[in-house]
């Protein structure tokens, strides 16, 4: 495997979010944002851990992407804390969070990592929350307009890659579900509240996106001459059987996963099937909103880990669903949740999809990467794509010595790369490859018990260690192999 074997221009990256490894959390003028306040929760978090300081990179960026040079990278994805630039949310400046950006972009350029800017990583505002409900409130559209138009205006002369959001459905979903992600509603889906706010809060996203991206085009983009996107999770899903229920259901999965925005952005409307099944309680666009949201990106980043099996289930009728009800009507199979136990995955005649990672949700399914951008490329018409994310994770509690020698990343990462560069050969509009993550980092719910990274963070120390997959990756994409 080599890059010499993907289209030229092909661009090889790794990826992170703010407050997985800034550090910092609430210094040098940061507001805090509701991930802060949610670590603070007992229980929350595995061992109560915070990202106060996490892997510092806002002291450690030089060495960072010196790291990522060495590696051989082209770019970094990071992405903007909201609350380090307007700690309220709006209003005031915080020249210092500015500042740090200007250094990190800066510093990039200076060396050759082409920067790839994500706006929003998880992170509102804690303000805002507080305010008028944060996602919930409608408001939100024109407060993160008004922040993405700052930093357009701030950074875009630099910056020529935009993401507006990440992982909008785990954002409605963990967070307003499930409540396993900050602002933690509806944990334990208490009817009512999770029946309607995850899909209220995913079309704000969907109306903030396409607000910003419309702001963007009209003001920056002919002198800037970049470009916007955003960034979606897509677990592929594979129906258990060929019964024509069974790849129903898988088809209604997707459609409840990567088709709960992608559809909007791409054709104007939410799914077929969403309409059908979360009837009144799903928003609908207006003839204005349509205009604004469909074409509102230049590319598209999919975030791809794993694949599960679907089989078809009945919705349960006599109560109001809440959207994991309505997902389960769609996903089905024997899981409970879709994020936490998922000790319960569902088998093929008693063979799991595909051996566990140290995450519970993380399956390794190789040809679920190939099935899931060939999907992007026959359904939502061959939009240029990032593979924005991908990576597996190994236990937390383990030494440098055992930490580094991690084979199994570099099985998992040749295995995905090479069904990658088949979904491209045949035709898949991908341009670029982002593995989650250079650095071990702060894994939200589980804290510091689990290390995505090629280099291995001693948390105590924060010294760097690259692992072998480090090395493997070096040799990739260098072209050395
Ligand atoms: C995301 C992800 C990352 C995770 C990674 C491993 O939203 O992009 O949640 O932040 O750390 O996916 O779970």
């Amino acid at each position: 495997l080599s890059r010499r074997s993907f289209p030229a221009g092909f661009v090889f990256g790794t990826a992170a979010s703010a407050y997985q490894v800034e550090g910092m959390a609430l210094k040098d003028g940061r507001g805090p944002s509701i991930w802060d306040a949610f670590v603070k929760i007992p229980g929350e978090i595995a061992n109560n851990a915070t990202a106060d300081v996490t892997v510092d990179e806002y002291h450690r960026y030089k060495e960072d992407v010196d790291i990522m040079k060495r590696m051989g990278f082209d770019a970094y994805r990071f992405s903007i804390s909201w609350s380090r630039i307007f700690p309220t949310g709006t209003g005031k400046v915080n020249w210092k969070g500015v500042a740090y950006y200007n250094r990190l972009i800066n510093y990039m350029l200076k060396i050759g990592i082409t920067p790839y800017a994500n706006l929003y990583h998880y992170d509102l505002p804690e303000a805002l929350e507080v305010q008028y409900g944060g996602l919930l409130n409608r408001k939100i559209v024109e407060a993160f307009a008004d922040y993405a138009e700052f930093c357009f205006k701030t950074f875009g002369d630099r910056v020529k890659n935009w993401m507006t959001f990440n992982e909008p459905r785990v954002v409605a979903a963990l967070g307003y579900d499930d409540g396993a992600f900050a602002p933690g509603r509806c944990t334990k889906c208490k009817a009512g509240n999770s029946a309607t706010e995850p899909y209220i809060v995913a079309h704000h996203l969907i109306l903030s996106h396409a607000a910003a991206a419309q702001i963007y085009r009209h003001k920056y983009q002919h002198v800037q001459k970049g470009r916007i996107g955003i960034l979606l999770d897509f677990v592929w899903y594979e129906g258990l059987t060929n019964s024509t229920a069974d790849q129903d259901a898988a088809q209604r999965s997707r459609d409840f996963h990567v088709g709960w925005f992608l559809h909007p952005i791409i054709y104007g409307e939410y799914p077929k099937s969403l309409q059908v099944i979360v009837k009144e309680r799903l928003p609908r666009f207006t003839a204005d909103e349509i205009q604004m949201v469909k074409g509102s990106i230049d590319y598209v980043g999919i975030n791809q880990y794993t694949a599960y099996y679907v089989r078809d289930q009945q919705p349960n009728a006599t109560t109001i669903p809440s959207y994991s009800s309505d997902w389960h009507a769609a996903f089905a199979s024997s899981f409970l949740t879709f994020f936490a136990p998922l000790g319960a995955a569902d088998e093929r005649n008693g063979v799991p999809i595909g051996p566990r990672a140290n995450s519970d949700w993380l399956y390794i399914v190789p040809w679920g990467l190939y099935k899931a951008v060939t999907y992007v490329k026959e359904k939502y018409g061959n939009p240029t794509m990032l593979l924005s994310e991908n990576g597996m994770d190994d236990p937390g509690n383990v030494t440098v010595a055992q930490g580094v020698h991690d084979t199994a990343r570099v099985a998992y990462y040749r295995s995905y790369i090479t069904k990658l560069k088949e979904a491209i050969d045949d035709g898949a509009n991908c341009v670029g490859y982002f593995a989650w993550s250079m650095l071990d980092n702060f894994e939200w719910k589980l804290g510091y018990t689990s290390r995505f990274g090629l280099v291995y963070v001693d948390f105590a120390t924060l010294r760097r260690y690259p692992k072998a997959s480090a090395y493997w990756f070096r040799d990739v994409v260098t072209g050395k192999n």
